[in-house]
């Protein structure tokens, strides 16, 4: 049976992809972190499944990680959607600023972490909402924006990373089958799961208005996400592809963003991978 794997599947896109993977008879396993909402997606049926991970945390990467390679030897697909919005700046128990910890770090260490079982599989796809190439440059000096923190500037510098992020993948695991696909969906009315004061509680409102469906979300990224689709690294802006450009200048930011990464995590637990 084939499976899929969806971090942020109890709510929003993740789970608009959950419920489609389920009809076309996928087991699929939804991560996040609300037991309530985890259950409700179970009551779909024996192939619907839930665990709860706090994915800001770096032992529970590592932990779902194995969990995953342990029970699913070959993985389908895999997306990368859990997000919470900070306005201000926040750490995590970890002690790491927590969108680099929940939007980056998690999503390298599954990215990486489940290479294994993924590079089994037929026709494996990863599915990270990064920026697509819309978002601005790398802070290289300040990584978790310890200056100027912005609520939504940090989303957007996540994102980036995670352009970075796919670039890489598809050059270190160069030898499988992998495809990495980046998505940017525009505005999509969800639960904008986050932190907000009243005002910007009020503008997410007003999105949560004018965004497009979920379903129409979904609709928008699932042509990318099978066959006959081949291309390696593949970024979606709303429904159309758009260019990582220039390529070289990304493959040398990526080679450089896995490196500090590396060295972060190896300070942290003393891991190298
Ligand atoms: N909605 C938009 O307009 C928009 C625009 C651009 C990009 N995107 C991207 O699209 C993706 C999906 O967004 P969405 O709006 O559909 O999400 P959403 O409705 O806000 O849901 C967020 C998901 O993240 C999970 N989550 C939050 N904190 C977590 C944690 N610490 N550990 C584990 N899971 C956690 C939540 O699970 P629990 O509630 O179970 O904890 C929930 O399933 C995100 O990457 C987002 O950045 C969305």
């Amino acid at each position: 049976m084939a499976t899929a794997v969806i971090t942020g599947g109890t709510d929003g896109i993740g789970r608009g992809l959950a419920e489609v993977y389920l009809r076309r008879g996928f087991e699929v396993l939804v991560v996040g972190r609300d037991r309530q909402k985890g259950r409700a997606f179970e009551a779909a049926g024996e192939r619907a499944r839930f665990v709860s991970a706090d994915l800001s945390r770096v032992a529970e990467n590592r932990r779902l990680a194995d969990q995953i390679s342990e029970q699913y030897p070959v993985l389908d697909v895999l997306v990368l959607g859990a997000r919470f919005h900070r306005q201000t700046r926040a750490l995590t128990a970890d002690g790491f600023e927590s969108n680099f910890a929940l939007f980056y770090l998690s999503r390298f260490l599954l990215s990486h972490g489940l290479v294994g079982p993924l590079s089994r599989a037929e026709s494996p796809v990863v599915l990270n909402f990064g920026g697509a190439g819309q978002t601005g440059p790398v802070r290289w000096d300040d990584l978790q924006l310890e200056r100027g923190y912005h609520g939504v500037g940090a989303m957007g510098h996540a994102g980036r990373l995670n352009d970075l992020l796919g670039v890489d993948v598809v050059d270190t695991h160069a030898d499988t089958g992998i495809r990495y696909v980046l998505n940017h969906p525009g505005v999509v009315a969800t639960s904008f799961a986050g932190e907000y004061d009243p005002a910007t509680a009020t503008q997410i409102d007003q999105l949560k208005v004018i965004g497009k469906s979920v379903a129409t979300a979904v609709a928008q990224i699932l042509p990318f996400l099978e066959p006959p689709e081949q291309e390696r690294l593949t970024a979606v802006l709303e429904g159309q592809r758009v260019p990582l450009e220039p390529e070289s200048q990304y493959l040398d930011d990526a080679r450089r963003l896995r490196s500090l990464t590396l060295d972060l995590l190896t300070r942290f637990d003393g891991r190298t991978t």
